[in-house]
C-alpha cells in the first residue's frame, strides 16, 4: 500500500489499484491543486509496476462541481484542466472513474476522459456551463456526443440541464442499482476488464456528420434561437458540438479551445460568472453567525386567502408543512382554498403532479377564521390588505394568541414593518417576508429586517426561504424595499417619456431589445394600471412637486383603461389575447397631457435616451439604495432584479450591468439627460452621491460596502 501527500486528491494503491480521491469540500472544485494532484496520481500509478488499474473518485457525496470558477479571474492555472484530460486519457494502464454523486461541467469532462464509468442509477450529471455564458472547454463537447446520441449531447450542452444518468446508457459501463453497491460493483469490472476492452479511449470513437445528424443540428439551432434569445453562448455551444462530427478528435478540441475562449471573453459570461456567486452570496449575511440560534418551523398560518396568501400557502404545503390560513370570512376562506385546489389540479393537468399529491398537498392546508386556532404556530405571514391600520390590528391580535417565539412576519409590499412591530410587544420576532406574485412561482424572497428585528429572526427566515426553494435576499425597511424602490424611476421615466412623445411600442421595444421580457407599458397593463394610480394617490407628498408624474397613466385609468384586465390600457387588447395593439388614443391623450402641463412633445426621441432615463435611473436608485445600506451588497440588488423582475441573466443584474459600462458612463450620461431636461431633470435625474463619489475614483458597486 502506498500513500501520496496531496490534500486535494488522496492517493492510494491496494491491491493492484491506485485510487485517486478527490476531496476538496464542498464541491471538489477542479482547482489548480486539484488538476496537480490527479496529474501527479497518474503519473505515480503509471510509474508503480504494481499498479494495475486506476480509479479515480471522491469523498465527497459530489464527483466534481467542475471547474473553480473563481479561477476564471486570472492567476496561475496551469496544468490547465485539458492537459490533466490528456494524461488521464492516454494513460497506458485502465483508467475507471466511479462517480458516488454528481458530476457537472469539468467534473464530467474528467469522467469522460476515463476510459470507464461506472455510478448507481439515482445520480445526475451534467454540462452546466452556458449557465455561466461559456461552454465546455474541456473536452466536453467532443467526447459526450462519442457516447451519448447528438440530441442528447446537444440538449445537454447547449440547456446545461443535468441529466439522469439512467438516461445515458452509452456513458456509464456500469449502473449500481444503489450506492451503496458502488465499491462492490466497482471490484467486480475491475475484475471482469480484458487485455482488449481495458483501455477504452473515448477520443477513438470516430463520428460523421450525416443527413440524420445534420437535421438534429438544424432543429435544436432553430429551437435555440427562440429559447435562448439574446445569449451568446448556447449558439456557440452547438458550433462547438458540430466539430465533433466535421473534425478530427484534436481539431476537434482546438474548435472547442477557441470558441470556450470567444464566449470567456464576452461581458455576458463575466456577468452570468458574477450572477453565480451573487445567487450564494445572498445568503451569506452578517446579521447572524454559525452559533446564532435558528428557530423550528413545523406550522405555518397565513392571514388572508387571497392572491398572495394563497400563493404563499402553496410554497410551505409544497415543502411538505402544515399551513392553517386564517381569513374574516368562511366564504372568502373557501374561495381562498378552492383557488389553490385549482391551482394543483391545472398542474396535475401538465402532468407535473399526480392526483396523489394534489390531495396530499391539500390535506396540509386548513382554513379557520378564529385566531384562537394560531396558538401552536411557529410562523404566522399576514397578507391582509395593504393599510396600515387593518395590518396593525392583526399584529396586536397575533401578539395576545401567539406562542412566545412565534414569528410574526407581513407580505406588505411598501408598508413600514417598524411601524406594524409597534402593534406587538414582542417587536424583536416581527420580520417582513415580501414574496412576488405569483407566489408560488416567482422565486425571489426579500426579507425585509426592521429596526427591532433579533439575528435569531432573520437567521431562521433565511434558512427556511430554502426549505421553500426560494431564494431569500435580506433589505432593510423603507417604501417599496429593494425591489419596488427601483422600479419607481423605471415606470417614471417610461411614462413621462410617453408625455413628452415617444409612443409605448417604443419603449417597450428598447426595454424588450436590452432584454427584459416585457417593456414597462405592457407590465403595467398585465399588472392593472389601477395599482400604479392608487400608489400615486397615496404618495402625494412624494410627487406632489412634480404635476406632470404619472399624467398619463392617469387619465387612462380615469377612463377605463385599467390594462389587460378592461382589454384596453396603454395599448388594446383583443378578448382572451394578451396581445398588446398600439392605440393612437393613447398618444392623443398623452399630447392632450402635455399640452394641459406646458411640456413640450418631442418627435427625435431616441432609443439611447429611454434606455438611459428608464434603465440609468433604476441604477441611480439602486446606488441610494446602497448607500442607505438597505441592500447590504450590490449583487443582492442584482439577485432580487433577476429573480423578481426577469433582468436578462445575462447581463447579471442591473448593478453589473452598471460597472460593466462603467459607472463613469452611467454618470456621464445621466447628468447630460439630467441638463436637458430642465427643471424635469433637476427634479428626478440627480445622480446619487455615491454614483458621483464610485464614478470619480473609477470604482464599481461591486466593491463598494457601506
Ligand atoms: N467553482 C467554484 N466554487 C464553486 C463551484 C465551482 N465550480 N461550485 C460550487 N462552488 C462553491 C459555491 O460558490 C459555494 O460557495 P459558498 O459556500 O462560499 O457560497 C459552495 O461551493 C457550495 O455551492 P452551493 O451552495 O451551490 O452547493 P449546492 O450543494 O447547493 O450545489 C452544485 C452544488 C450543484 C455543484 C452547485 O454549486 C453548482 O451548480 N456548481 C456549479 C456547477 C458548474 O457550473 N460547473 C461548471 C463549471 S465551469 C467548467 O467546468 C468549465 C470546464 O468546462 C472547463
Ligand atoms: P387580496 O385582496 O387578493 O387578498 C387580501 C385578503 O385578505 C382577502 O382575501 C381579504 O378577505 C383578506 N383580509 C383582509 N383583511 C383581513 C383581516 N383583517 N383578517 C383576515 N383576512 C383579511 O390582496 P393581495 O394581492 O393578496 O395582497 C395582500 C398583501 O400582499 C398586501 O399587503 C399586498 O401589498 C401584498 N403584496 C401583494 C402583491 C401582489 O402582487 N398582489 C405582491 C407582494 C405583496
Amino acid at each position: 500500500m502506498t500513500d501520496m501527500e496531496n490534500k486535494a486528491v488522496a492517493y492510494n494503491v491496494e491491491q493492484g489499484v491506485a485510487t485517486l480521491t478527490m476531496q476538496s469540500a464542498p464541491v471538489n472544485a477542479l482547482s489548480r491543486a486539484v488538476r496537480v494532484g490527479l496529474i501527479e496520481g497518474i503519473e505515480a500509478a503509471l510509474a508503480d509496476d504494481s499498479v494495475n488499474a486506476i480509479v479515480v473518485t471522491s469523498s465527497l457525496p459530489i464527483f466534481s462541481g467542475g471547474a473553480d470558477i473563481s479561477e476564471f479571474s486570472g492567476g496561475d492555472l496551469s496544468p490547465m484542466l485539458p492537459e490533466v484530460l490528456d494524461k488521464i486519457e492516454n494513460a497506458t494502464k485502465p483508467v475507471v472513474a466511479v462517480l458516488p454523486g454528481p458530476a457537472f461541467g469539468g467534473g464530467l469532462e474528467v469522467a469522460l476522459a476515463c476510459h470507464h464509468r461506472i455510478t448507481f442509477a439515482g445520480n445526475k450529471v451534467g454540462l452546466p456551463e452556458v449557465n455561466l455564458g461559456i461552454l465546455p472547454g474541456a473536452g466536453g463537447t467532443q467526447r459526450l456526443p462519442r457516447l451519448a446520441d447528438v440530441q442528447t449531447a446537444l440538449s445537454m450542452i447547449v440547456t446545461g440541464r443535468p441529466t439522469s444518468v439512467v438516461k445515458l446508457p452509452g456513458v456509464f459501463d456500469k449502473i449500481s442499482d444503489k450506492p451503496e453497491h458502488l465499491l462492490d460493483d466497482t471490484k467486480q469490472y475491475l475484475a471482469s476488464l480484458t487485455e482488449s476492452n481495458a483501455i477504452k479511449r473515448t477520443s477513438e470513437i470516430t463520428l460523421s456528420m450525416n443527413e440524420e445528424v445534420q437535421g438534429v443540428f438544424d432543429a435544436v439551432t432553430a429551437q435555440t434561437k427562440k429559447a435562448s434569445k439574446g445569449f451568446f453562448a448556447p449558439l456557440k455551444c452547438i458550433e462547438a458540438v458540430k466539430g465533433a462530427y466535421t473534425l478530427a478528435f484534436e481539431d476537434g478540441l482546438k474548435h472547442e479551445g477557441k470558441l470556450f475562449m470567444a464566449c470567456m471573453n464576452t461581458p455576458q459570461a463575466r456577468a452570468q460568472q458574477h450572477f453565480f456567486f451573487a445567487e450564494r452570496a445572498a445568503g451569506h449575511v452578517s446579521d447572524f453567525d454559525k452559533s446564532t440560534p435558528e428557530r423550528s418551523i413545523e406550522k405555518v398560518a397565513i392571514i388572508g386567502a387571497g392572491t398572495m396568501g394563497g400563493g404563499i400557502a402553496m410554497n410551505f404545503a409544497n415543502a411538505g408543512i402544515p399551513v392553517t390560513m386564517l381569513e374574516l370570512k368562511p366564504e372568502a376562506l373557501e374561495k381562498g382554498l378552492a383557488l389553490i385546489r385549482k391551482n394543483y389540479e391545472n398542474s396535475a393537468k401538465k402532468g407535473k403532479l399526480t392526483q396523489d399529491q394534489v390531495e396530499s398537498r391539500m390535506a396540509l392546508l386548513s382554513g379557520t377564521t378564529s385566531y384562537d386556532d394560531l396558538s401552536e404556530v411557529d410562523l404566522v405571514i399576514e397578507a391582509v390588505f395593504e393599510k396600515m391600520e387593518v395590518k396593525k390590528t392583526v399584529f396586536s391580535t397575533l401578539d395576545k394568541v401567539c406562542k412566545p417565539g412565534a414569528i410574526l412576519a407581513s407580505n406588505t409590499s411598501t408598508l413600514d414593518i417598524d411601524e406594524i412591530a409597534t402593534a406587538t410587544s414582542r417587536p424583536e420576532d416581527v420580520i417582513g417576508l415580501h414574496f412576488f406574485s405569483p407566489a408560488n412561482v416567482m422565486k425571489l424572497l426579500e426579507v425585509v429586517k426592521a429596526d427591532k428585528t433579533s439575528s435569531e429572526v432573520i437567521k431562521t427566515c433565511m434558512k427556511m426561504a430554502k426549505r421553500i426553494k426560494k431564494v431569500a435576499v435580506l433589505v432593510g425597511v423603507c417604501f417599496g424595499f429593494v425591489g419596488n424602490r427601483m422600479i419607481e424611476p423605471y415606470g417614471r421615466e417610461a411614462n413621462r417619456l410617453l408625455l413628452e412623445g415617444a409612443t409605448p411600442e417604443q419603449v417597450d421595444r428598447v426595454l424588450t431589445e436590452f432584454g427584459m421580457p416585457m417593456g414597462p407599458f405592457t407590465m403595467g397593463d398585465m399588472a392593472g394600471l389601477d395599482i400604479g394610480y392608487y400608489v400615486r394617490q397615496s404618495r402625494q407628498e412624494y410627487i406632489s412637486h412634480d404635476p406632470a408624474y404619472g399624467a398619463v397613466a392617469d387619465r387612462l385609468v380615469e377612463m377605463g383603461r385599467n390594462g389587460l384586465k378592461t382589454g384596453r390600457g396603454a395599448y388594446n387588447y383583443e378578448p382572451g389575447s394578451r396581445v398588446p395593439i398600439p392605440d393612437p388614443e393613447v398618444l392623443e391623450i398623452a399630447k392632450q397631457e402635455a399640452n394641459r402641463l406646458g411640456v413640450k412633445q418631442r418627435s427625435d426621441i431616441s432609443d439611447e435616451e429611454i434606455l438611459v432615463r428608464v434603465m440609468y435611473t433604476l441604477i441611480n436608485e439602486g446606488a441610494c439604495i446602497l448607500e442607505e445600506g438597505i441592500a447590504a451588497k450590490s449583487s443582492d440588488i442584482d439577485v432580487i432584479y433577476v429573480y423578481g423582475y426577469g433582468f436578462p441573466v445575462y447581463r447579471g443584474g442591473p448593478m453589473q450591468y452598471a460597472d460593466e459600462v462603467g459607472l463613469g458612463t452611467i454618470l456621464d450620461k445621466l447628468t447630460t439627460y439630467r441638463d436637458q431636461l430642465g427643471d424635469y431633470g433637476k427634479m428626478w435625474l440627480q445622480p446619487s452621491e455615491l454614483l458621483i463619489k464610485l464614478a470619480q475614483e473609477n470604482a464599481s458597486f461591486k466593491n463598494y460596502s457601506k
